[in-house]
């Protein structure tokens, strides 16, 4: 039999995830230099990690024979520190996308039901899918998470509902207060994830510290891959109650962060004067980024996250070519938004150059 008939059915079905371009297929296929294209396409970090991170990944790599602490100890108790909770109530992924992979082994059987907004960071969907679970998809108002309409989803079959503030892709946030009473009105058999992939870029981002201390379930989501630049290391973790992170802890790879992931992790926390400095230089690009569409008379929805979500009619054709012209952005097809686009902020001049092939590209 072919490996087609032999896999199981829901794997023919099962949509893939469609990444950000990287700079080099661009490159080749335009026949550009990969030096002069900009990719504003994935939320990445435009002022790349701390040189501090970098140091700590090469000492690291030096010792590459061996296997990592899969433990993650030491990282796991400089994040203690960093937000006051105990080590124990961390579990570390190989990226954020993977502790959302842990929620689904932990958590999900055929005929659950995960609620999540619509749109939302697309992941949410695929891995309750890849579970057999049904994702339950609440359509966003104002381009922000609905949370009554989200509680109001909630069946005695939801075993999570998935809040990202801000949300990806609109960038619109909810207040700590409103999501707080939203976590608390959710029945006990209810995992509320909160996350807070982008909350370094926001104005008043939630702390949900003082819910997991009640008791609560819910988890808190956290990535390595915005403000502290290290996407390609593949590093995120959750937060939440001792007994929900060592259930999640409990169905990872024994080696599921590298060494060198760990190390930079670390040094990333220790440089918070270079996370505060991507954080606010980022939000004053996403201010250029929004002034420059309102300046060409776009529409877009104020961001609390490092990218812009805007409309530009056909959201393809102004991808395609801005690709042309060596800019990588965002096309919303996958997401049902086929008039937008979403940018990443760049550097300031990464920025105005974004500004400037837009208005060539535009109608
Ligand atoms: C809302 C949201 N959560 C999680 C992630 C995944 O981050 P990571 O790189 O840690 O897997 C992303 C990545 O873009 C995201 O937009």
């Amino acid at each position: 039999m072919k490996p087609s008939e032999l896999a199981k059915p829901f794997v023919h079905a099962y949509p893939a995830y469609v990444p950000g371009r990287p700079i080099e297929d661009v490159a080749r296929e335009m026949g550009l230099d990969p030096a002069a294209i900009v990719k504003l396409a994935s939320n990445e970090n435009a002022f790349g990690p701390s040189p501090r991170a970098v140091e700590a990944a090469k000492r690291a790599i030096e010792h590459g024979q061996l296997y990592p602490d899969g433990g993650c100890l030491a990282l796991r108790n400089r994040l203690a520190e960093f937000h006051g909770l105990k080590p124990e109530q961390f579990v570390i992924g190989n990226g954020s996308n993977e502790i959302i992979e842990f929620l689904g082994h932990v958590f999900l059987s055929r005929g659950d039901e995960v609620v999540m907004g619509l749109p939302e960071f697309v992941m949410y969907r695929l891995v309750a899918l890849l579970f057999g679970a049904t994702p339950v998809e609440v359509p966003l108002v104002n381009h922000g998470n609905d949370l009554g309409a989200l509680a109001r989803a909630v069946t005695p079959r939801t075993k999570l509902v998935i809040v990202a503030t801000p949300n990806n892709p609109t960038g619109t946030a909810n207040s700590p207060e409103e999501l707080a009473s939203f976590i608390r009105s959710l029945p006990d058999w209810v995992i509320c994830v909160v996350d807070e992939a982008y909350s370094d870029f926001a104005d008043n981002p939630p702390d949900i510290r003082p819910l997991i201390r009640e008791g609560l379930n819910v988890i808190g989501l956290r990535t390595f891959s915005k403000v502290y630049g290290l996407a390609s290391l593949r590093v995120g973790y959750g937060y939440a109650g001792a007994e929900l992170a060592s259930l999640l802890d409990r169905v990872r790879q024994p080696f599921n962060v590298n060494a060198v992931a760990q190390a930079a992790a670390v040094a990333a926390l220790d440089d918070q004067d270079f996370a505060r400095m991507c954080a606010r230089e980022t939000r004053k690009g996403i201010r250029r980024l929004e002034e420059g569409f309102a300046d060409l008379g776009l529409e877009f929805v104020p961001s609390q996250a490092n990218f812009v979500l805007v409309r530009v009619g056909d959201g393809a054709h102004v991808f395609e070519d801005l690709q042309h012209r060596g800019i990588i952005v965002r096309p919303l097809k996958l997401y049902d938004m086929p008039e937008w686009i979403r940018v990443t902020a760049g550097t300031p001049g990464q920025n105005e150059r974004l500004l400037g092939e837009l208005a060539a590209v535009l109608p």
